[in-house]
């Protein structure tokens, strides 16, 4: 049986780690063929080189989301390659804390920039690419943070909110272009992102308990997991859905 995303291109951003990585891997598994790009270029050649290994079609491509001239590099190479783009998946996300009195503001313009102008870049140096291929799906790495507050978190939370309204905005605007535009909203994942959150905390062991035992569903979620969304996103089986924020948090933004 064909895969879900059998013959298509799939660029992915943060795709060294975490949940890009653990995408990169559902997507090759269902066919496609995966652009794996990544600021940390051991990260993303390591996880484009383990898909090779595995029998699928990949490439890593050193970029940062921050840089227009990266990101225009980025698709160029992912056209040059593979002569199409069929999903953009921009996922790359950095977390700085501190509430807006506390957070330096080098912090605010680089959450600013990696956040919310590397999704934009990668949108607008990908739609026309998607637009060639006769549509696709983008999908924006958001956050239920994006939904609730988070405590010293507020720039964080304004970025993954900004996604959103990009996301819906966007969706309005390449619908006739054959392009569907979606954000996924992960709750806590175990990933280094999530590890180093629980680092800087007073008591790290405490921070990870007071989650398990606040989450609905009593855990925290698994890159995988939310790999299996941003599948769902990419592939057809959520041909009739764009503007949307699929929420996969455990329950987390229920209560
Ligand atoms: N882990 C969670 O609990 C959680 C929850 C909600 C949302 N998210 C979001 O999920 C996304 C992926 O995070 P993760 O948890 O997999 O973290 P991660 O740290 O494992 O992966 C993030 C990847 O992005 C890369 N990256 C960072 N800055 C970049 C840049 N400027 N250009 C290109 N790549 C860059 C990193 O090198 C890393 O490989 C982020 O957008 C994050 O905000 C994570």
């Amino acid at each position: 049986m064909a895969g879900r995303l059998e013959g298509r291109v799939a660029v992915i951003t943060g795709g060294g780690s975490g949940i890009g990585a653990a995408s990169a891997r559902a997507f090759a598994a269902e066919g496609a063929q995966v652009v794996v790009a990544d600021i940390n270029a051991d990260a993303a050649h390591a996880v484009a080189n383990d898909l090779h290994i595995a029998g699928s079609v990949a490439i890593a491509v050193p970029t940062d989301v921050a840089e227009a001239n990266q990101v225009q590099q980025l698709l160029a190479v992912a056209a040059e390659r593979f002569g199409r783009l069929d999903v953009l998946f921009a996922n790359a996300g950095i977390g700085l804390h501190g509430t807006v009195v506390e957070l330096p503001l080098e912090h605010f313009d680089r959450l600013i920039a990696v956040n919310l102008r590397g999704p934009f870049l990668c949108a607008k140096y990908g739609v026309p690419l998607l637009a060639q291929s006769g549509g696709g799906s983008i999908i924006f790495t958001a956050s239920e943070l994006a939904l609730v507050g988070s405590p010293e978190n507020p720039v964080y939370c304004a970025t993954k909110a900004g996604l959103i309204g990009m996301a819906r905005a966007m969706a309005l605007d390449h619908a006739a272009q054959g392009i569907r535009v979606n954000c996924i909203c992960p709750g806590a994942v175990y990933t280094p992102m999530l590890a180093a959150s629980f680092a800087v905390a007073p008591d790290p062991a405490e921070d990870e308990a007071d989650i398990i035992r606040r989450m609905p569903l009593g855990r925290i979620g698994t890159a995988e997991e939310i790999a299996k969304a941003a599948l769902f996103l990419a592939s057809d089986d959520s041909a009739f859905m764009t503007g949307t924020a699929l929420v996969v948090d455990g329950g987390w933004t229920a209560r």
